[in-house]
C-alpha cells in the first residue's frame, strides 16, 4: 500500500456549547464541530482537511447511493483523570478499515495516514471529549461518489472522519456499560454467509439487518443475535457485538472466520481475561445447547462486546420462535464486571498498560 504523503490542514481548536454530561449525552446524535475529509479523484488521495462539519453535496447517481459502496470503523478517544487524551489500539481499526476497503473495491488508505487523521480531529476537537465514563466515538467512513448507474466499482472515493461525544450506547446498560440488555435471537434472518462481508465492516452488513433489529425492539429487545446461515443453530454475533458466554468460570466464544467481525474489543477481552487467569475457548456453539445449559444454570453469564457498547451483560435471550431464557439474576455477573472495569481501567488510563494498547494524543 503506497504511504500517503499529503499534508492535512487544520483550523484551530473549537470550543464546547453543548452539555458533555455523559449522563445526558446517548450515542449517535451529537456530533463535534469538525470533522475530517480527503478525496481520491484520478488515481490520488488529495485536499486532507479538518474543517467545519458541513452536508455532503452528492450526484443523485453516486454509486454509494445505489449500490452500496461504502464501509466504517468505530474507536473512541478517552479523557485520561490527568486530563490527557488518549486512543485505543487504533492501528488496529486502521488495519481492518484497509482490509474492508480492499473487499469493497475501493482504494485503502495506508494506516499511518488514518492514524495522523485520526489525532488531527480529536486534536482539533479535544475540548469534545468527554468526561469518564463518556467518550468521544469516531466514525471513519469510506464510500464510492462517481456518477454512475453501471454496476461498477467507483473511481472517485470520499473518506471521512465524523466524532460524536457520547455516554451510553444501551441506555438500559448505563455509560460505562456493565448493566444488562436484552437480546433477540433471529432465526429467520442472517446477517452474513461464507464468502460474503461478513468479516469486515461494510455499511450493507448493517442494511440487511435493520429489517430484523426493528422486529426485536418491538420485543423488547435492545440488540439482535445472529445465528448461521447454514443450518442457522450456530452462535455467529449481535448485530454490532461479538459475543461470550460464561460457564464453569471460562469464557466461550464462537472462533472467527469469515462470516464473523475480528472485534478488536472481542480480541482485547480475550487478552484482558488471559491475564486475569481466566480461560479463554474459542469453540463453535450451538444456541438450543447454550440455551439448555443457561436454563440448567450452567452458563452463568453472556456477554455483548464493543467498541461502542463496551463490555456489557445479556440478561434475556427471546428467540423469534418464541422461546425466553433467563441468564443469571438479571444484574451482570461478576466477570462480565471484571472484564467491563479491567478493559476500561486500561483504556481511561487507572490500570498500566501491559500491552501498549493507548495511545496519548492530546
Ligand atoms: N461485530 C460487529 C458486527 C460490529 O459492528 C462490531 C463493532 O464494531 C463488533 C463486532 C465489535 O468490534 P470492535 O470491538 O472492533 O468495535
Ligand atoms: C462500534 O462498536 O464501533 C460499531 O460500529 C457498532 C455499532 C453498533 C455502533
Amino acid at each position: 500500500m503506497p504511504t500517503l504523503d499529503i499534508p492535512i490542514s487544520i483550523p484551530t481548536p473549537s470550543s464546547v456549547n453543548v452539555d458533555l454530561d455523559p449522563a445526558k449525552l446517548g450515542f449517535g446524535t451529537t456530533f463535534s464541530p469538525n470533522w475530517f475529509q480527503c478525496e481520491y479523484r484520478n488515481g490520488a488521495w488529495g485536499h486532507a482537511r479538518v474543517e467545519a462539519l458541513q452536508n455532503l453535496a452528492m450526484h443523485p447517481a453516486a454509486i454509494v447511493l445505489h449500490y452500496g459502496q461504502s464501509i466504517f470503523e468505530g474507536l473512541k478517544a478517552y479523557r485520561w483523570a490527568d486530563g490527557r487524551i488518549a486512543l485505543f489500539r487504533p492501528r488496529e481499526n486502521a488495519r481492518r478499515f484497509a482490509r474492508s476497503a480492499v473487499r469493497m473495491a475501493m482504494p485503502p488508505v495506508d494506516e499511518e495516514f488514518f492514524l495522523e487523521a485520526v489525532r488531527s480531529l480529536v486534536r482539533t476537537d479535544a475540548a469534545w471529549v468527554p468526561k469518564e465514563p463518556g467518550t468521544l466515538y469516531l466514525r471513519p467512513t469510506m464510500m464510492g461518489t462517481e456518477p454512475c448507474i453501471g454496476v461498477r466499482a467507483s473511481h472517485e472515493v470520499l473518506f471521512f472522519i465524523l466524532a460524536l461525544p457520547c455516554g451510553a450506547y444501551f441506555k438500559e446498560a448505563g455509560p460505562s456499560g456493565a448493566g444488562t440488555v436484552t437480546v433477540y435471537v433471529a432465526e429467520s434472518t442472517t446477517r452474513a454467509a461464507h464468502g460474503g462481508t461478513g468479516d469486515v465492516k461494510a455499511s450493507a452488513n448493517y442494511a440487511i439487518s435493520l429489517r430484523t433489529i426493528e422486529e426485536g425492539k418491538k420485543k423488547g429487545c435492545s440488540q439482535v443475535l445472529f445465528l448461521d446461515s447454514g443450518g442457522r443453530r450456530q452462535v455467529e454475533e449481535l448485530g454490532g457485538m461479538n459475543v461470550f458466554f460464561v460457564e464453569d468460570g471460562a469464557l466461550h466464544t464462537p472462533p472467527l472466520h469469515d462470516t464473523i467481525l475480528p472485534g478488536i474489543t472481542r480480541d482485547s477481552v480475550i487478552q484482558v481475561a488471559r491475564d486475569l487467569g481466566i480461560k479463554v475457548i474459542d469453540t463453535p456453539i450451538n444456541i438450543d445447547d447454550a440455551a439448555d445449559r443457561m436454563e440448567s444454570g450452567h452458563i452463568t453469564e453472556m456477554i455483548a462486546c464493543g467498541t461502542a457498547a463496551v463490555v456489557s451483560g445479556i440478561k434475556e435471550l427471546v428467540f423469534e420462535s418464541g422461546r425466553h431464557i433467563h441468564i443469571g439474576d438479571g444484574a451482570a455477573g461478576p466477570i462480565t464486571r471484571q472484564l467491563n472495569a479491567e478493559l476500561q481501567g486500561i483504556q481511561f488510563g487507572r490500570i498500566p498498560d501491559r500491552h501498549g494498547w493507548t495511545e496519548i494524543v492530546a
